[in-house]
């Protein structure tokens, strides 16, 4: 059939099903069919929750594997949006641990004063406002993991208390004069070079060789040759799911992502599906991603 004699067709079958009230229904099933004709083929590969399969990313998984069921603590460093958090889940949950509690801390988003009350605990009446005992993370996560994210943010006079509770065990609530023992595991995570800072000096060197017993380093998405495939399918999956209708992405929006540099790693990849899915009609466009990764789209 002829370029014009489709075009007829087609005109005609519009015609057809718009007299026939059916014409959303044609629309929907083109739509549909447009989006599982560009969703890349193939599984998603992925481990421990963890999607990836690019050499970096398995060396990782290797590590995890290795470290995952022992007590060890770990470090884990990254730069932003690289999956820090979702590895120390994962190192607690496929351990010894895991049915016991994952308790997290953001050392940067707590004021340096509570900050001790946070991890530690506090008595009643230990400062204004604490009405009642409370018992710290190291307390309330005992047998589980305290996961100790942005620590290279964690003040000095604090960076002191935490090695003391790494190397006796036991924690002090802030006014109390009882110590308790603790049994946690410590997962620290942080996108600063620790190792520079302790030799400026804003960072323990002791504290540092206890958290560093083994880390994990993880690679920026742009070195992780193949992933983003993986994680775009991945994340057209999830928001396919929440949005209830089925989104797919055509070659030449992928090459356009495969072709970026991800400075937000996969939190900006994560970003810019679900953006991108809003404007998408039935599968993403490059005009859908939107500049800089498609300079002059409209996105
Ligand atoms: N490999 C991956 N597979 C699936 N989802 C991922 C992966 N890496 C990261 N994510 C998702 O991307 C987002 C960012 O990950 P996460 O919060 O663990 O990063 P981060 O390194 O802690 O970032 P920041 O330094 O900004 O705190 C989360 O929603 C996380 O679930
Ligand atoms: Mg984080």
């Amino acid at each position: 059939m002829s370029a014009a004699d489709l075009r007829a067709r087609l005109a005609a079958l519009v015609e057809e099903a718009r007299q026939a009230g059916r014409l959303a229904e044609l629309v929907g099933a083109w739509r549909e069919l447009a989006a599982l004709a560009a969703v890349p083929a193939g599984p998603v590969a992925a481990r421990f929750g963890i999607v990836g399969d690019s050499p970096r990313m398995r060396a990782v998984f290797e590590l995890i594997a290795k470290v995952a069921p022992t007590d060890v603590s770990v470090l884990i460093l990254g730069e932003t949006g690289t999956g820090k958090e979702l590895v120390a889940k994962a190192l607690h949950q496929h351990g010894r641990r895991k049915s016991k509690p994952f308790l997290a801390e953001n050392c940067a988003a707590v004021p340096p004063n509570l900050l001790e009350s946070e991890l530690f605990g506090h008595t009643k009446g230990s400062f204004t406002g604490a009405f009642a005992d409370r018992p710290g993370h190291f307390v309330a996560a005992n047998g589980g993991t305290v996961f100790l994210d942005e620590i290279g943010d964690m003040p000095l006079a604090m960076q002191s208390k935490l090695l003391r509770v790494l190397q006796e065990g036991e924690v002090r609530p802030v006014g109390s004069n009882k110590v308790l023992k603790v049994d946690v595991r410590i997962v620290a995570a942080t996108n600063k070079d620790l190792a520079a800072m302790t030799k400026q000096g804003t960072f323990r060197e002791d504290l540092y060789f206890r958290l560093n017993v083994i880390t994990i380093q993880l690679p920026p998405l742009r070195e992780r040759t193949g992933d983003v495939r993986h994680l775009v399918r991945y994340f057209l999956e999830r928001v396919s799911g929440e949005m209830g209708r089925p989104i797919g992405i055509t070659d030449e929006a992928l090459a356009a992502l495969e072709a970026w540099s991800w400075p937000g790693n996969v939190r900006e990849l994560e970003n810019v599906i679900r953006r991108a899915s809003v404007f998408a009609d039935g599968a993403i466009v490059p005009a859908d991603l939107g500049a800089p990764i498609v300079p002059g789209s409209e996105a």
